[in-house]
């Protein structure tokens, strides 16, 4: 089979080198990919957005699986657009994405479905939401409803945080359209966890849970990023609440888009809160998380492109998904001052001495090549992930390796998975 995978960054380096490991793939491509991704597939210079493109190339090189990897093109109808030209492709519709593309939509589907979640309100209009600022608690939760790089939420820690957020989104317009409506949820307490889902339409299998480290510094402080490491399992996810997730969570979600005539099919990940009076959804995304992909997939024994074969022609059932029993744990390697402005072009040594070590695998996000150097191309530019036969080993390994990789400003947290420490 001919595949070919949409995206650039560690989770689209973590979905080639699974994809690699099937004997099914005879030739990999991925669109537009980085210096890593080159040495296990043939990247070609179309980007993620550009839909048109993209199906010529399909067309033209006859690729047999189309993997899309962010939520962008999803949103944007890609799945509709190969689907319309017989192309296969894995991922949902572009009404079905509206989960993650609207978080209106999101929280409307999730009260139909009777899907625990935080209370909210939404508002078309910012003096209405200044207004009603004024007589809520802090902290509180702003949130542009549409896509926007994930700098969107905004967790407001007093009344002036929570007005110059409605004034950023809805005033000063900083995410566009995605502000044309916002909504105000309550601050939810507890500890969060990322659980994902293969979904064929009419059925799902989770997969084994993780977590993520969201805040730039160690202990959870400063501002978000797409995820500064990630470990899983989570062991806030005992087997009780993973099946209380299937059950109030994914389930009741996955009748409702049927019974709403816009099935879901493809990867869910819900992000959830286990707070004191039980878990609350936060939000959906239509794909996998990165880098949450940096160590499920690592874990999973199961061939993907048969998982994903079944997801597109509604047979999950008969899928049979196994998973290695070991913890796994990313850290993100990031350029200094990511989240916030910070410099390309620096030279990468030590990914070589990184690999040779014991379990461990380097994935690429913002990396380049630059002649016969690899160099740093954007804010957050590895995932290194570590298997072990538990989460202290995983640690272990995986900063074992960290200490390998060199380049000017490098940065990244220490504290990667310590959480999951204190349940030892
Ligand atoms: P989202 O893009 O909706 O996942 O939000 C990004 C992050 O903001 C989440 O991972 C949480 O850490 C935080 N967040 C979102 N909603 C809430 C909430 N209602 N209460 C507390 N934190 C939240
Ligand atoms: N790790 C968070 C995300 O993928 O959205």
């Amino acid at each position: 089979m001919k595949v070919l995978v949409v995206g650039s960054g560690g989770r689209e380096h973590t979905l080639v080198w699974k994809i690699a490991q099937s004997p099914k793939a005879s030739k990999i491509y991925c669109a537009p990919g980085n210096a890593g991704i080159s040495q296990q597939a043939e990247c070609v210079p179309i980007k993620a957005e550009n839909i048109a493109e993209l199906i010529c190339f399909a067309q033209e090189k006859e690729i047999d699986l189309t993997v899309v990897g962010p939520e962008a093109p999803l949103t944007k109808g890609i799945v509709d657009e190969f689907e319309k030209r017989n192309l296969r492709i894995f991922g949902p519709s572009k009404d079905a994405s509206q989960l993650e593309g609207s978080k209106v939509f999101a929280k409307e589907i999730m009260l139909e479905a009777g899907v625990p979640t935080g209370k909210c309100e939404i508002f078309e209009d910012s003096d209405k939401a200044t207004h009603y600022i004024e007589s809520q608690p802090v902290p509180i939760v702003i949130k542009a409803d549409g896509l926007a790089a994930g700098k969107g939420v905004i967790v407001a820690k007093t009344k002036e945080e929570a007005l110059e957020a409605i004034d950023l989104i809805m005033v000063k317009r900083t995410f566009g359209k995605a502000g044309d409506r916002i909504m105000i949820e309550e601050c939810l307490i507890g500890e969060e966890a990322s659980i994902l889902a293969f979904c064929d339409g009419e059925s799902f299998i989770p997969m084994v849970s993780s977590q993520d480290h969201k805040a730039i510094y160690d202990g959870d402080m400063g501002p978000n990023t797409g995820g500064m490491g990630a470990y899983s399992t989570a062991p806030v996810i005992n087997e009780h609440m993973m099946e209380t997730i299937s059950s109030k969570v994914f389930q009741p979600v996955i009748n409702k888009m049927k019974q709403k005539g816009i099935p879901y099919k493809g990867v869910l990940y819900a992000g959830i809160m286990i707070t004191e009076s039980g878990l609350k959804v936060l939000e959906f995304n239509v794909r996998f998380g990165d880098p949450e992909t940096q160590v499920i997939l690592p874990r999973l024994k199961t061939d993907l492109i048969d998982i994903m074969e079944s997801c597109i022609d509604g047979k999950l059932n008969e899928a049979g998904i196994e998973w290695e029993n070991e913890a796994a744990v990313c850290v993100v390697i990031a350029s200094g001052g990511y989240p916030g402005p910070y410099k390309k072009g620096e030279i990468i040594t030590g990914i070589k001495q990184a690999e040779q070590l014991q379990d461990v695998i380097v994935f690429h996000a913002g990396t380049a090549l630059a002649g016969k150097d690899i160099v740093t191309s954007g804010g957050r530019v590895l995932g290194i992930t570590a298997l072990g036969a538990n989460i202290e080993q995983a640690i272990d390994r995986a900063y074992k390796a960290v200490g390998e990789i060199h380049f000017n400003k490098i940065y990244f947290r220490s504290d990667i998975a310590d959480k999951a420490l204190k349940y030892l």
